[in-house]
């Protein structure tokens, strides 16, 4: 089984959370692309969708799912969203497709989260996927030496401004020991919006694609 069908796998699994009637929220990247299509063929039993960045919108709107402003909005059912490193704890980091801080607002908002992975993002500790953090472009290279005094590598991902108009340092290096505490001291530094752990509000599923089928925790 290839890793891209395992993320099929999980992304047509995550469809049994789906509570009928309600908006969903939604995350981004290759494993949610694939929930997305699996969401199109129910869209009719749904209200519709809030997303966390234009990709994901463009690819929901294509398929007649409506989707809306969070704004619009007071509850989410559910959040549906892949992983770029997934502990045992289900802490995560996310944001390997840039869109990590619209992926948090909407995470923050809904009342479970679903993870869908495939196999090769669990991990004993995490770290070993460098951490992107979503900066105000003026503060980049303060937000860089302010990381670098906490043992951190930072690389700027030149060429990529998020769907915010900002930039994104990768953070290289770093064993992630106590992802609540690093994730909070990075969102303490000033010029950060906000970094890819999502350990304040991790993973309440997880659905992970296997060579042997899903496996649910
Ligand atoms: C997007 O910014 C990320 O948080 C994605 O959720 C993460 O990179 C997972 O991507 P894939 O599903 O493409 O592996």
């Amino acid at each position: 089984m290839t890793q891209d069908e395992m993320k099929k796998a999980a992304g047509w699994a995550a469809l049994q959370y789906v509570v009928p009637g309600t908006i969903v929220g939604v995350g981004t990247g290759s494993t949610v692309n694939h929930f997305i299509d699996a969401l199109g063929t129910i869209k009719d039993q749904i209200k519709g969708a809030v997303s966390s960045s234009i990709a994901s919108t463009e690819r929901m709107q294509a398929l007649g799912i409506p989707v809306f402003d969070l704004n619009e909005i007071d509850s989410l059912s559910v959040y549906v969203d892949g992983a770029d490193e997934i502990n045992a704890a289900h802490d995560m980091i996310k944001g390997g497709g840039a869109a990590l801080t619209r992926e948090k607002i909407v995470a923050a908002v809904a009342d479970q989260f679903i993870c869908i992975i495939d196999n090769t993002k669990t991990v004993d500790v995490l770290g070993t996927f460098p951490l992107p953090v979503e900066v105000i472009p003026m503060s980049r290279e303060y937000v860089a030496r302010e990381i670098r005094k906490l043992g951190g590598n930072p690389v700027w991902r030149k060429g990529v401004v998020t769907d915010n108009g900002n930039d994104i340092l990768d953070v290289h290096g770093m064993a992630i020991a106590e992802p609540k505490v690093l994730e909070a001291r990075l969102n303490a530094i000033v010029g950060v919006v906000t970094n890819g752990l999502f350990a304040a509000r991790g993973a309440d599923v997880v659905v992970m694609g296997t060579p042997d089928g899903v496996v649910i925790s």
